[in-house]
């Protein structure tokens, strides 16, 4: 094994996953990629990476990992494999069209009132259940309510029904870990059936009686009867949506908080707004990304990574977190500056695949952090309660972060 294939072992160990950026520093010390053994490629350097997400060559795997009969026996993969997420040219650009004429920055401006609102209110419970100096819960009681309430607006997902889905998607997100051992997709197979379930039923009732919401707007492409989507492309891409739609987000709120507990005269210069909320926001993106890693498949021959031949059905490991952290795109990477210039990290990726929601995801944000700390001046970390980070490397954030609000 090479030396880049002895770093991944240890990225993907519980040390690893827990703080990977050390190794990502081992990485760029031996080049900007690199070949690690067989048809397996890894790429750490910004350039190199965000080369490759923008060139064509280089794909999904889409529905031909469900002609592996290992893989196409567990739901949490193959529902992933008919979403957009995980599909190719031309089924992915018909898809993508659509729901991008239905996920439109207007329908995502229009929601900023409703963003207001729904911040306003976390915040009034939150304050209800720490009033007594208690530690709170802020993955729970905010990072996850706010996004998950706003893509469960947007899909019609009823409010009763929207707080039962962190659990849910948490165990269906193991899907997309680096897994060698299809055993452990157990709870996610779990998972995804019962959300299945719950999409079917919703897609029942919408279909008989629309409403202005995403769902409706999908279930009205799907029934045009022209192949325009699929009845398993509107349920898988629904799925995506609402895992899509906030277990990311919820991760930048968590990752934010720890930032600014750990540089109190950063929360003091945005409280006093001489730190731009916009600035901290994308520069807490780049420093600790919600989405550390994503690869591709190169789809056709002839194909290079920083000028290393890649042939055909290989795997290319593209280290999003790694790009982040590149000294040669961001000086003193390791160093978090809200005005850090041309700061455009790959957090969202890039190309065909960037990511749909990335107007919404910082408008949560830039929304939510400055309400949320004028509300509470004395927001601090728990004294005798740890936050304990989830045990994962793609999905990288906080299960639980208690706080003390007062
Ligand atoms: C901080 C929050 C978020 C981060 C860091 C994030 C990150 C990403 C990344 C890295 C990708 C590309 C994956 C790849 O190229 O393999 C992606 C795709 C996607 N994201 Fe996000 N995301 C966030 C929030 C959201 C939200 C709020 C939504 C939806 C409402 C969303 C919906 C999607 C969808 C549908 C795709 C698939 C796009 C495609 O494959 O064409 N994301 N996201």
């Amino acid at each position: 094994m090479t030396g880049s294939g002895a770093i991944l072992g240890e990225l993907f160990t519980e040390a690893g996953r827990a703080d990977p950026y050390p190794l990502y520093t081992k990485l760029h010390e031996l080049g900007p990629a690199s070949h690690v053994d067989g048809t397996f490629f890894v790429a750490n350097a910004y350039h190199v990476i965000n080369a490759v997400l923008r060139n064509p060559g280089f794909g999904k795997w889409g529905q031909s990992a469900q002609s592996i009969p290992e893989l196409a026996e567990h739901p949490s993969l193959t529902r992933f494999n008919q979403s957009i997420l995980d599909m190719n040219p031309p089924d992915h650009t018909r898809v993508r069209r659509l729901m991008a004429t239905v996920f439109t920055p207007r329908r995502v401006a229009a929601l900023a009132p409703a963003i207001t609102d729904i911040v306003s209110n976390l915040l009034d419970a939150m304050a209800d259940s720490g009033a007594d100096g208690s530690p709170v819960d802020f993955m729970d009681s905010f990072a996850f309510r706010l996004p998950v309430s706003v893509i469960c607006e947007l899909l019609g997902i009823p409010e009763a029904d929207r707080y039962r889905f962190r659990a849910l998607m948490q165990d269906v997100a193991i899907a997309l870990e680096m897994i060698t051992d299809l055993s452990v997709l157990a709870p996610a197979d779990v998972a995804m059936l019962e959300i299945e379930k719950y999409f079917t039923a919703l897609v029942a009732e919408r279909r008989a009686a629309p409403r202005d919401d995403l769902t409706s707007a999908l279930i009205h492409d799907a029934d045009q009867g022209d192949g325009r989507l699929s009845e398993e492309e509107l349920l898988s891409n629904l799925v995506l949506l609402l895992l899509a739609g906030f277990e990311t987000t919820t991760n930048l709120f968590g990752n934010g908080l720890a930032v600014l507990f750990d540089r109190p005269q950063l929360a003091a210069g945005l409280r006093a707004g001489t730190v731009p909320v916009s600035g901290f926001v994308e520069e807490v993106l780049r420093f600790d990304s919600p989405v550390q890693l994503t690869s591709r498949l190169a789809m056709s021959d002839g194909l290079q990574v920083a000028g290393i031949p890649v042939p055909k059905g290989s795997e290319v490991l593209l280290l999003l977190g790694a790009a982040n952290h590149d000294a040669d795109r961001f000086p003193e990477p390791e160093l978090f500056d809200p005005e850090r210039p041309d700061n455009v990290p790959l957090s969202f990726g890039a190309g065909a695949h960037y990511c749909l929601g990335a107007a919404l995801a910082r408008l949560e944000a830039v929304t939510a952090i400055p309400l949320l700390l004028d509300r509470f001046p004395d927001l601090a970390p728990a004294k005798d309660a740890e936050r304990i980070r989830t045990d994962r490397l793609v999905l990288r954030g906080y299960q639980t972060f208690p706080v003390v609000l007062s």
